[in-house]
């Protein structure tokens, strides 16, 4: 997923410093402050995602020990056909589509069965988006694009009219960046959207357990070409282009690990040694002690029952769950409770 903000993508601008001051960077440069000023100082994940950031997540869901990407395109190639096919989706609205690789595979399987013909992909990223609408709407005869600019962390709205029965479809186990309150949230926001005979199609890692081991989990985050690593980093490096900040890259160490106790992966930057960090508008510095760490991503993995309970809060019911073979990923349908 991509929740990018426009100002975070934007990599060649005619003045910086005008910039800055525009309300974009002030929100993002108190959001960052408020993450850095926290007993356990963390990032948003969403600042990952400059050209650079998307490329490397690309580049990792291409990673041998990523397994997450893999397991759903073929859950989507397994269970697609058949599902479309039953339950005639007239439109498809894609929360991150991102490059909208895996909703080629709903749209196939809609175009196949001609069940609809539009494509409502929604995602922060404007200038990805469109580059994406563009390519669907060359590669597929009579599908109707309509990206949609926003991002999915906020309010919700969709401007088409949409047909119905209408899928909304949230890939990728993206939601594993929300905590629960965040999920529910998100998750509420997609409820409102559905009218009956509506679904929501949604991705989610799972949780360690039988061939699905911690250790497997925390390969995926821990790539032994250090993809990951660069992609981790990568957020110091947006951060000081576009605050202004003076991270040390150097000075700080990628780690990725299970809590159990959350059920999440975890990443982090650790700091090898003392350092001051300062802001370019007099903000106070924020200090990091050797050996400190900034979390920079959650990566919730979860249970059916999890699942049940989260979906529950957000009014939406599980109506279909299929897993792999291995048990490492599932895909779900849901309809409004
Ligand atoms: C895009 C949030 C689903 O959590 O697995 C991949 C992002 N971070 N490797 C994930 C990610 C490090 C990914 N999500």
């Amino acid at each position: 997923m991509r929740e990018t903000t426009d100002s975070v993508l934007t990599e060649t601008r005619e003045s910086v410093d005008v910039a800055r001051e525009a309300p974009a960077h002030q929100a993002m440069l108190s959001d960052v402050l408020a993450g850095l000023r926290l007993p356990q100082k963390q990032l948003s994940p969403k600042y990952f995602y400059d050209t650079r950031g998307s490329e490397l997540f690309e580049q990792i869901t291409r990673l041998e020990e990523y397994y997450p990407t893999r397991k759903e395109r073929s859950l989507l190639e397994q269970w697609m056909p058949s599902w479309v096919h039953e339950l005639r989706p007239a439109a498809l609205v894609e929360l991150g589509a991102g490059s909208a690789d895996k909703s080629r595979i709903v749209l196939d399987a809609m175009s196949r069965y001609e069940t609809g013909n539009l494509y409502v992909p929604v995602d922060v990223s404007g200038e990805f988006l469109h580059e994406t609408a563009q390519r669907l709407r060359d590669e597929y005869n009579g599908l109707r694009v309509e990206p949609e600019v926003a991002d999915i962390t906020e309010p919700l709205e969709i401007s088409v009219p949409l047909p119905r029965p209408s899928w909304l479809a949230l890939l990728g186990s993206t939601i594993g960046n929300c905590d629960p309150v965040g999920a529910v949230r998100l998750l509420c926001r997609v409820a409102r959207q559905l009218r009956p005979g509506d679904r929501f199609l949604m991705g989610a890692d799972l949780r360690p357990g039988g061939a699905k081991t911690v250790q497997r989990v925390e390969r995926a985050y821990n790539d032994v070409a250090g993809v990951t690593a660069e992609f981790n980093l990568n957020v110091l490096r947006v951060l000081n282009r576009e605050l202004g900040i003076d991270f040390d890259l150097d000075a700080f160490e990628h780690r990725a690990f299970y809590n159990a106790e959350h059920g999440r992966i975890e990443m982090h930057l650790k700091a090898v040694g003392q350092q001051m960090v300062t802001f370019p508008n007099g903000a106070a510095p924020v200090y990091i002690e050797s050996g400190e760490s900034i979390r920079t991503e959650i990566s919730c993995k979860y249970d059916r029952e999890t699942i049940d309970l989260l979906f529950a809060e957000a009014g939406l019911c599980v109506e279909r769950w299929v897993e792999d073979p291995e048990g490492f990923f599932a895909l779900m349908l849901a309809t409004r409770a």
